[in-house]
């Protein structure tokens, strides 16, 4: 069995030191869970990387950093930008392609496919993220969708280490989700693309998710992990969903 993995996307939330007092608070809600049945990726702002670097080398729990985007140049003129090699002093993972960068910042397939190849080139595991908006979903589109943004970002011949991300865009930060089945059905065709070129990922779910209903999604098969957004804000929250998903997924 794949080990659960929980993202927490913080999104443009927290300063060094909100980003500090948070660490020390989710520490003490994760000691007494076992240290070997999960995973946590935080995805901080790229000001809080450091001091949340230097925070976790102290903590002997399971938690790794990412870092919620990249420009795929590794070095030059590119005024407000950040490279995979500046980030993999600083963390393991990086997040691609979500749909906020797609929306708000008009991050094209090509773009990101660019922006995986560097990740993996520097070493850093990229967290890509997919997912149809609701008029898509309306017009029966939805795996269509999905799978172009696959293969307009993965090279499947010679893909390294990938985790993905399936998040229903009209789920983000609204509330609304799909039923856990809906989300194990598309969980399992990208399962399914993947094995085409005889690779496989961690595929977790975003979109709402928060610790009310991360013990649907976990009890499904191909669903790996959740990355959070809103109810990752707070630690409390983050590792109840961590506990609870966690458990959901070992006595499936
Ligand atoms: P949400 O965000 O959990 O607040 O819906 C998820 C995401 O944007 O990754």
């Amino acid at each position: 069995m794949q080990i659960p993995c929980f993202i927490a996307n913080w999104k443009m939330y927290k300063t060094i030191a909100e980003s500090a007092d948070y660490l020390h608070s989710f520490e003490k809600e994760l000691q007494p869970l076992p240290q070997d049945a999960w995973e946590a990726i935080l995805a901080p702002p790229y000001t809080a990387l450091a001091t949340v670097s230097q925070i976790l080398k102290q903590v002997p729990l399971p938690i790794r950093l990412a870092a919620q985007n990249l420009y795929f140049e590794e070095q030059g003129a590119y005024t407000g930008e950040i490279s995979p090699r500046m980030l993999r002093e600083l963390c393991q993972y990086v997040i691609i392609g979500h749909s906020e960068r797609r929306g708000l910042f008009g991050e094209t397939d090509r773009e990101i496919n660019k922006k995986i190849r560097a990740a993996a080139k520097e070493g850093l595991i990229p967290i890509l993220c997919v997912g149809e908006t609701a008029e898509e979903r309306r017009e029966g589109k939805t795996w269509r969708v999905i799978e172009r943004q696959l293969s307009e970002a993965l090279d499947l011949g010679n893909l390294s280490e990938v985790l993905i991300a399936y998040e229903p865009v009209w789920a983000i930060g609204t509330g609304m989700t799909p039923h856990p089945s809906e989300a194990e059905a598309v969980h399992f065709q990208i399962c399914n693309y993947l094995s085409q070129g005889e690779k496989s990922a961690r595929i977790l779910y975003g979109g709402s998710a928060n610790d009310k209903n991360i013990e649907g999604f976990m009890k499904e098969p191909h669903i790996n992990g959740v990355l959070a957004g809103g109810a990752s804000l707070s630690p409390e929250v983050f590792a109840k969903i961590i506990k609870l998903g966690s458990a959901a997924k070992i006595s499936r």
